[in-house]
């Protein structure tokens, strides 16, 4: 497997230009599924996750052809209603087959997702939003059977805002009969950007971005032609970089209005945040001021920011508490810190980051994305070499992440074994 060597102690800066969202382009390539004939995506990231999506629809029949970051996805031969285990233990997000194939097919079955490194991450409101649109579900043998021969509109409330839950059930209920009303949805970008897409092949869906989403049902959709929007996880990842390394960076083709919870606390911390219309720069403080934060669905500070922005706290002048609301597990990334020398103390779902004057590059790794871009952070601003091994989960998120770190000026590179 592959490994990441980076050597710590240089300052960032220049231009990087941020790719397509993995969590926009992941529901959204999914939504083709909906429609016959051939649908084109522009800035789809060249990622892992993205060839598990392919590999995902083409089992179902799907043709797809790939030029660069442009995806054309044409499921008129939609022919099977069945995501196995083999391909759905890749990625648990291809949960997300399932609304659409029973507006489709009729009916679906999809290999349960299961936990993953993060946590337990159950897909119970998943099954109980197709369930209130009239789906039956059976669970055997690891697997969920849903099908209706007709999908109804319904009220549905989300007693937790679930990000690919509300996805599932509002691309589900484009095509039933009737009206849908989701309550407590999510709102993150990623919903928005769903929504408009869905839209813009002829579903009818308002209030995505707010809380409640109703959905008129409609008989049929077009293809259409799309571009992802910018990753504001790629974008935060290398702000925090640019803070950590006392650099001066500029995100190129990102969207800031999606980031304001961390920008709001990297200003907290000292560093210069300046907006120009899709380009943000970032000049990293003198001395770091430690922030406490906590996580929350969108708009509040992101869970898949937390291990990144840990990182910058542990170099902070000061204490800072950094909550975790949305996973049980998400400190993953903890114990490798702390082996590079972070003072850090955790109880609970809280961790009590102490900065110290500098930390100490080690061999780490982390079974979690969001954790092992940490790592290369830590690495970055580490004393000596740090050697991040499993590199196979960063590839799921990141596009070139060693490459457009090189381009800012990190001595970084990747070890083939
Ligand atoms: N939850 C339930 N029941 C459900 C669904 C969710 O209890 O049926 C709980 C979860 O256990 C969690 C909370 O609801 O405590 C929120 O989870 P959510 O369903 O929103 O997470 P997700 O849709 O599985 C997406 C992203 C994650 C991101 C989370 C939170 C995609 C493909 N994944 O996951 O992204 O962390 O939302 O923002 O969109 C990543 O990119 O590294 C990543 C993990």
């Amino acid at each position: 497997m592959d490994k990441i060597i980076v050597e710590g102690g240089y300052r960032l800066s220049g231009d990087v230009r941020i790719s397509g969202a993995k969590n926009a382009a992941l529901p959204i390539l999914i939504s083709s599924l909906l429609t016959d004939g051939i649908n084109t995506y522009a800035n789809v990231p060249q990622l892992r996750d993205i060839d598990s999506t392919k590999l995902l629809l083409s089992n179902l029949g799907v043709r797809i052809e790939t030029d660069g970051d442009t995806v054309c996805i044409d499921a008129g031969g939609l022919n099977n209603y069945e995501a196995p285990y083999d391909v759905v233990r890749k990625m648990r997000a291809s949960i997300l087959v399932l609304g659409p194939l029973v507006a489709r097919l009729k009916k679906a079955k999809v290999s349960l997702p299961g936990g993953c490194a993060i946590g337990a991450r159950p897909i119970n409101l998943h099954l109980k939003g197709l369930a209130r649109l009239g789906a039956t579900i059976e669970i055997a043998h690891g697997y969920v059977e849903a099908a209706a021969d007709e999908l109804k509109g319904a009220e549905i409330y989300f007693n937790i805002a679930t990000v690919t839950g509300t996805e599932n059930i509002m691309m589900a209920a484009v095509l039933a009969n009737g009206t849908t009303v989701l309550r407590n949805a999510a709102r993150e970008p990623e919903i928005v950007a769903l929504a408009g897409v869905l839209n813009q092949m002829g579903a009818d869906i308002q209030g995505a971005g707010t809380s409640v989403i109703t959905i008129n049902g409609v008989a049929s959709l077009k293809p259409v032609s799309n571009t992802i929007i910018p990753d504001r996880i790629e974008a935060g990842t290398f702000m925090v970089a640019a803070a950590l390394t006392g650099g001066n960076i500029t995100l190129v083709d990102a969207d800031p209005d999606h980031l304001g919870a961390l920008i709001d606390k990297l200003r907290l911390t000292g560093a210069k945040v300046t907006i120009d219309g899709k380009s943000l720069n970032v000049q990293g403080p003198d001395r770091i001021t430690s922030v406490d934060v906590t996580t929350q669905p969108y708009p509040g500070f992101p869970t898949d920011m937390q291990a990144q922005f840990m990182v910058l706290m542990s170099i902070a002048n000061g204490t800072s508490v950094i909550s975790e609301t949305i996973f049980e597990n998400r400190f993953i990334h903890v114990s490798e810190l702390k082996r590079m020398g972070a003072d850090i103390i955790i109880s609970g779902n809280t961790a009590m980051v102490k900065g110290v004057p500098t930390l100490s590059g080690a061999p780490v790794m982390a079974t979690d994305l969001r954790a092992s871009a940490s790592l290369i952070l830590a690495g970055l601003v580490a004393e000596g070499q740090t050697e991040v091994n499993r590199v196979y989960h960063l590839d799921r998120g990141y596009q070139s992440i060693e490459k457009k770190f090189t381009g800012l000026g990190a001595v970084i590179k990747r070890i083939g074994n």
